[in-house]
């Protein structure tokens, strides 16, 4: 297999840039015209931006298909017994797996065949959660395979987080295993489950793969074994199972993530723009030839697991690499050790972890075999230079391009970034965006700045076929979050420079949201966890610069009675009760107890204030004088934790 749309070239990268503004859809067409249909479609592109009803996109309307014949039959003639997926497990002594297109085709088969017999058909949503194992990427493609939409939850999530994912989507039907290898420690996801459905009566079937032999409770008539349901259809003979026909628009999946509210929104991706979309990228950033082993670390609940684990990768019939243990277990050589194992040609990871594996020093990276390399990148954050630059020395060892992407799970796929071997990367910058992707920058007063060297907020001015198309349920909160802003532009909650070259440097959130860990997660969510305490009067969180997190969560508590900054106890109540309430990874890691808030004569919290102290900023923390409470700053100075 060979990519007629892959860009070889910086003279090919302008054109195709050309070709994509002046003719977006003679340009999207010619590319989707790789792809299986089982009917062409009648318009490329329908959209409006603005006005009633607004944001109104459809790509390749009439268009019908299945994602699942792109990403597997198409392959099974060509590349039928070459690996589609790769799996190493979380402890390197277990074997790893191995799954060829055929194999891979065989058991999403056999597990839409499942899902069908357990009552799932077109147009239901399913929520999984599960960790890394492959029967994640088989139960997402077999849910795809029956026109079912997929609602991936990722595992560190709480009980409370799951329950309101499930009465969001009214899924019917949750995927879990009894329990996930995580490092040294095993997490009970079932039983974690347990806790969700006992808020959502309406889960009719829980279907439970075995992984860690984790006990779990089996609920009568509610819940059944992967295993046991496997065997009945294959006892049942043909395993076989055809493609449900789907149209272009219908929605593939859900995927929720944090906004400035307290309530995650379920962003929807629909089926042919996004699988054109993620494969383009895939192919063109990385510049994927067949036959190389490709390497995303990203787990399955996040956006990048999907388009870059699963859809972007399969439909392009590359060799996915697909990983379920954590970078510093047993050692922090655990990704050089893969990458020697399967001879990695490409390794997509995030500034959070190279960070972290540069802290454990160079002793674990320097003596391995990492020849086979050829293309590096990142994602999730903006990689600052002491990072780039280690990933380029060691782990590139000063041969690999590194491609600093930038994108988010409302894009479906990459949308600024260098071109591995095409175009030229350059440290801390996403750099140039993709054919098809128009970006602009926005000023204070809402005005498209169109001198090149510049500075301001991120917007598309045009749509891309990767793009959401809803927020789930609520079409309304997709139009105020995304294009209410600045009308007649998709708005990306993004700040950024652009050069004099026109390329693009992402420097982080505008809104009150944080990017820990290259997890985005809102302050009010947060916030709201938080003030659940029952010793909690009023509560405010910010985000602190993080050596490995990138950013660390920073809360201010007001709390009933006196607890002073070294009460450790009620400091651990509060964690646990974001931790029930959100998840492990939304634990504060600073915790600061105070006697009131920086607020505005209305009443509004200061954040500026708090941000500075949380910064260490204590001598510049700006204005007071509007406050109705300047006193509380000097005292919130001197109780910094
Ligand atoms: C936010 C999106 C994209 C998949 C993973 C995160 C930040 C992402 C970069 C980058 C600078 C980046 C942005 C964006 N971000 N990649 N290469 N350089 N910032 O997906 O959870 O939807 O978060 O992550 O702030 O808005 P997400």
């Amino acid at each position: 297999m060979s990519y007629p749309y892959q860009i070889t070239s910086k003279e090919a990268y302008q054109q195709a840039y050309k070709k994509s503004v002046e003719d977006p859809e003679g340009f999207w067409s010619a590319i989707a015209e790789n792809f299986q249909w089982k009917k062409k479609w009648d318009k490329v592109l329908e959209w409006r931006f603005k006005g009633d009803g607004a944001p109104v996109v459809k790509w390749f309307r009439g268009g019908k298909l299945n994602i699942t014949e792109n990403c597997l039959d198409r392959h099974l003639n060509t590349l039928g017994n070459k690996p589609a997926i790769i799996w190493e497990p979380n402890d390197p002594e277990e074997h790893y797996r191995v799954l060829t297109y055929k194999q891979l085709h065989q058991k999403v088969c056999t597990f839409a065949n499942v899902l069908k017999n357990n009552g799932v058909k077109k147009g239901d949503r399913v929520c999984i959660y599960m960790g890394m194992v492959p029967e994640l990427a088989i139960a997402v493609l077999a849910c795809a395979r029956l026109g079912a939409i997929h609602s991936v939850i990722f595992g560190g999530f709480s009980a409370q987080s799951i329950a309101d994912r499930i009465q969001d989507g009214n899924a019917e039907c949750v995927i879990t295993c009894d329990g996930a290898f995580r490092g040294n420690k095993t997490v009970p996801l079932k039983a974690v489950v347990d806790d969700a459905l006992v808020q959502c009566p309406g889960v009719k079937r829980v279907i439970v793969l075995t992984r860690t032999r984790t006990p779990v409770s089996m609920i009568k008539g509610r819940d059944v074994w992967w295993e046991d349901e496997i065997k009945k259809v294959e006892t049942m003979g043909n395993p076989d199972c055809p493609a449900e026909e789907m149209d272009a628009e219908d929605p593939l999946y859900i995927l929720y993530t944090s906004g400035s509210t307290g309530k995650p929104k379920g962003v929807v991706h629909t089926i042919a723009g996004y699988m054109i979309y993620c494969t383009y990228t895939f192919v063109n950033v990385f510049n994927y030839q067949p036959g190389e082993v490709y390497f995303c670390t990203a787990d399955l609940g996040w956006v990048t697991g999907h388009s870059y684990v699963v859809y972007g990768p399969l439909a392009a019939g590359a060799t996915s690499m697909m990983f379920e243990g954590i970078p510093t277990y047993p050692d922090a050589g655990r990704f050089w050790d893969i990458v020697d194992k399967h001879k990695v040609n490409i390794l997509y990871t995030a500034p959070t972890a190279i960070r972290s594996l540069m802290a454990h020093g160079l002793d674990f990276v320097k003596d391995k075999d990492l020849s086979s390399l050829r293309v590096l990148g990142s994602v999730g954050e903006p990689i600052n230079v002491e990072a780039w630059q280690w990933y380029y020395d060691y782990v590139g060892k000063k041969r690999c391009p590194i491609v600093d992407t930038w994108w988010q799970t409302e894009t479906g796929g990459i949308m600024i970034t260098a071109i591995a071997t095409v175009t030229e990367p350059i440290p801390a910058y996403a750099t140039l965006p993709l054919p098809g992707i128009q970006p602009a920058v926005m000023d204070e007063h809402g005005h498209e700045i169109t001198d090149m060297e510049t500075s301001g907020n991120l917007c598309m001015k045009f749509p891309w076929p990767g793009m959401l198309r809803t927020t789930w349920g609520d079409h309304e909160r997709c139009f105020k979050t995304y294009f209410s802003a600045y009308p007649g532009y998709y708005f990306s909650g993004d700040g950024c420079l652009r050069d004099k070259n026109g390329n693009y440097r992402i420097t982080g959130r505008v809104d009150d949201v944080l990017n820990v860990s290259g997890h985005r997660i809102g302050t009010a969510e947060v916030e709201n966890a938080i003030n659940m305490h029952v010793n909690v009067v009023e509560s405010a969180v910010v985000g602190y610069p993080h050596d490995i997190k990138g950013q660390g969560i920073y809360a201010f508590v007001i709390t009933e009675g006196n607890h002073d900054n070294n009460d450790d106890l009620t400091k651990k109540d509060i964690l646990e009760t974001v931790s029930r309430i959100i998840g492990p990874i939304a634990k504060p890691d600073k915790i600061q107890f105070v006697k009131g808030l920086p607020k505005t004569r209305s009443g509004k919290i200061m954040r500026r204030i708090l941000r500075k102290i949380a910064e260490g900023e204590m001598h510049n923390v700006g204005d007071i004088t509007t406050l109705l409470n300047p006193d509380i700053v000097e005292d919130i100075k001197k109780g910094k934790v």
